[in-house]
């Protein structure tokens, strides 16, 4: 039994319904069949531990074997040949420094860490399937089969919202990875919204995305957190949600929770430097971290279908938001429309870069502002505001009520 998205949507349909008609809101009764599906499915995600880490901020990780990790439950990587010591082929990627934390370093070296040869899965709960099965649909979001009421769906389903800036349309944008280092904010959400920002590259029906994001219905809690997500094809995830990225890192933490983040108004000197980044050799996506550009793992190229031989035609940085029916705006970034440059005040991701198809590092000189809805978030683009070889910032955010009403 595998955990794919095509397989469990129809559950999950199903499950939402009886959820969302049982009339008592945070207090989910749960049949005998949910309960057994339940169990099945924590079953699948969370493998044995060699040793079990509680984090600062109360996050479960298990130190996972390497082999055993949920992305070889994905049909197409059962006969893998990777192993805990691969390392990808790249140029030296180029970038300005920055000021990268990295939090878990604390709680992390206090317990000696993951042992190596295996890799840290924050343990799934039973808190976290029944809040995710209430998750709403996502940017990107596809439904692969026909739904039988797609009405109720339709009610039920959101806004995403972007503000960011992209690389040209072009056919014949040939990149081999992207990067930035994007401002942490801890912007304030409530109910089902979220508020991320990250980059995101993409061709056709395959794209990679990390960044970080507030998003309770995800994690349950309001924290700001490292996250990726992936499509392919008709099958996407955040995280490890479902089989897919091959974590590699026994030191890395996905979905670190960033302490000490600024809130909405105050000064922040957090950041965080990712990159997603293609294997010259193999066509592996390999996401990069900090500022010493760690290897926390990778997407395998067998994944996908235009990204399996081919390089990335979209990259795009910014601020995304989810607005959940008959619910307010989230706020974005640190809460504030960019009026002016100003990286203190201003929520931001800077140092963009693309590598070209020979992997080299090009600073991401010519992009496009998109805003979904200009009245909610803005973004200021500015390719030269800073020193050194990529000098380029995009301010982006907004408050949490349109700008009409602030007027
Ligand atoms: C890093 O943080 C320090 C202290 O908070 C600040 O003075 C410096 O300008 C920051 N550097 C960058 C590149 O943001
Ligand atoms: C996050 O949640 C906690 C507890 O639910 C609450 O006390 C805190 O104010 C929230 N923070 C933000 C930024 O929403
Ligand atoms: C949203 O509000 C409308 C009108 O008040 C109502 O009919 C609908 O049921 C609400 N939807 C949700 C998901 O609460
Ligand atoms: C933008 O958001 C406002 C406030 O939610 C909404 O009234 C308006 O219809 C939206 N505009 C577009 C183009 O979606």
């Amino acid at each position: 039994m595998l955990i794919h998205q095509r397989n469990v949507l129809p559950i999950l349909l199903v499950l939402y319904l009886l959820m969302s008609f049982d009339g008592v809101q945070g207090e989910i009764k749960l049949s005998k069949l949910e309960e057994l599906s339940l169990e099945k499915q924590l079953k699948l995600l969370n493998k044995p531990a060699v040793k079990t880490i509680k984090t600062t901020w109360g996050d479960t990780y298990d130190c996972v074997d390497f082999y055993k990790q949920p992305a070889f439950d994905h049909p197409l990587l059962k006969n893998h040949n990777f192993h805990p010591e691969m390392k990808p082929t790249l140029s030296t990627i180029k970038q300005t420094p920055s000021n990268s934390t990295i939090d878990i370093s604390r709680t992390w070296i206090e317990k000696n860490g993951c042992p190596s040869g295996t890799v840290p899965i924050r343990r799934v709960t039973k808190d976290d399937l029944i809040r995710q099965r209430r998750m709403p649909s996502r940017e990107d979001f596809i439904f692969e089969a026909p739904l039988d009421d797609t009405n109720i769906i339709l009610e039920e389903r959101g806004v995403n919202t972007r503000a960011i800036v992209k690389t040209p349309d072009d056919s014949r944008n040939k990149f081999a990875g992207a990067g930035m280092v994007a401002s942490l904010w801890n912007p304030s959400v409530e109910g089902a919204q979220n508020s991320a920002c990250r980059l995101k590259i993409q061709k056709g029906p395959d794209s990679m995305q990390a960044g970080w994001r507030v998003d309770p219905t995800l994690y349950g809690d309001n924290k700001t957190r490292l996250f990726i997500h992936f499509q392919a094809g008709d099958r996407q995830c955040f995280d490890i949600l479902c089989p897919g990225f091959v974590l590699i890192n026994s030191e890395i933490v996905l979905n670190i929770a960033h302490e000490n983040v600024a809130l909405q108004g105050a000064p922040h000197n957090r950041e965080i430097t990712l990159y997603i980044v293609r294997d010259l050799t193999n066509g592996n996506w390999w996401l990069l971290y900090g500022e010493n550009q760690d290897k926390v793992g990778f997407w395998p190229r067998d994944l996908f279908t235009s990204l399996q031989n081919d390089f990335v035609e979209n990259v795009e940085w910014g601020g995304v938001t989810y607005t959940p029916p008959n619910s307010s705006n989230p706020p974005m970034g640190s809460g504030f429309f960019p009026e002016f440059p100003d990286p203190s005040r201003y929520a931001y991701c800077r140092g963009l870069v693309l590598l070209n198809d020979k992997g080299e590092t090009i600073n991401a000189e010519k992009t496009l502002i998109f805003l979904d809805n200009q009245s909610l978030y803005k973004v200021l683009d500015r390719p030269y505001y800073g020193t050194g070889k990529f000098p380029h910032y995009v301010f982006y955010g907004g408050p949490n009520v349109p700008k009409e009403k602030l007027m």
